[in-house]
């Protein structure tokens, strides 16, 4: 990571309700990423009044092209300026930046994703496929609107779940999740996040969230990020950007 890259839009994918998928294609970045990293991504031009770069988790990379994806929701005006990009246009970036979500373990793998949360668990199915790993994702929106890549995760053990039942099963995620011990990985809202984790926490399960904190730098230097982290019989702010996003969960002070 050697400051910002100016990267080449290859691609675009307009998913309907407000989701969009970047291809962007740098041979260095396909190589090295992993799931959990992010970038922070310049927002292009200046009339949106939105400045600061904006934080995007890795979401899928076809190797072989040396392309990368990032899978985003419009929320605000910087997502909106990021949705009006065209194939051929650049995209100042920096990254991959954070840590990853820790994939050695013996366990079967759960991972939990709400909406937009789906982003780093893409990428990271094929890879727990790769690797013969036992897994499971279960992947939830409000409707299904909210669930996307449907045939691409067809390749995969998923448990798709909307709360109106208009596509998959009907409920919460929360109410599919299965009981036993296991290695879970979580992200969307942190609400669902706080309720993976408390289901699992008087188990013998290890859950491990990614936290969604605003970042103005990502590299350790605004501390707009600090969040409190429980370490031992201590509350410490952290740099999410620094030691995150991925946490364990009993470190996350949720009360918050
Ligand atoms: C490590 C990391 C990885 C992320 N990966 C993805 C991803 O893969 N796809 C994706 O769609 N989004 C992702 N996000 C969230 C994304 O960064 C925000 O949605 C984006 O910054 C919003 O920018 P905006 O200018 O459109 O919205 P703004 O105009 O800045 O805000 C619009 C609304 O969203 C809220 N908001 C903005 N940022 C956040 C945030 N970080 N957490 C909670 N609420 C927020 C604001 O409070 C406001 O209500 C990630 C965030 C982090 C920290
Ligand atoms: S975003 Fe600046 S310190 Fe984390």
């Amino acid at each position: 990571m050697n400051g910002y890259k100016s990267l080449k839009i290859v691609d675009k994918k307009e998913w309907g309700d407000n989701y969009f998928s970047l291809f962007l294609k740098d041979k260095e970045i396909s190589e090295i990423v992993f799931p959990g990293n992010f970038f922070m991504v310049k927002i292009p031009y200046f009339e949106s009044g939105a400045i600061l770069p904006r934080p995007f988790s890795i979401a899928r990379v076809f190797k072989e092209e040396n392309v990368f994806e990032l899978f985003f929701q419009v929320v605000g005006k910087g997502t909106e300026v990021f949705s009006k990009l065209k194939e051929g246009d650049y995209l100042e970036i920096l990254g991959p930046l954070g840590n990853k979500f820790p994939i050695k373990t013996e366990k079967k793998i759960i991972m939990v994703a709400g909406g937009r949360g789906i982003s780093p668990f893409l990428y990271l199915s094929e890879i727990l496929k790769r690797e013969k790993k036992d897994f499971l994702l279960i992947y939830g929106g409000k409707s299904e609107k909210d669930i996307k890549f449907r045939h691409y995760l067809s390749s995969y053990n998923t448990l798709f779940i909307t709360e109106d039942g208009s596509y998959g099963e009907k409920g919460l995620v929360t109410d599919f999740l299965p009981k036993g011990a296991f290695t879970v990985f979580s992200c969307g809202p942190e609400i669902m996040m706080e309720k993976v984790y408390e289901f699992y926490k008087k188990t013998n399960s290890e859950v491990f969230v990614s936290l969604e904190e605003r970042m103005a730098c990502g590299t350790g230097v605004c501390y707009g990020c600090a969040k409190k982290i429980r370490r031992g019989d201590k509350i410490e702010m952290v740099r999410v950007c620094q030691e995150g996003p991925v946490f364990n969960a009993k470190e996350v002070v949720w009360d918050e």
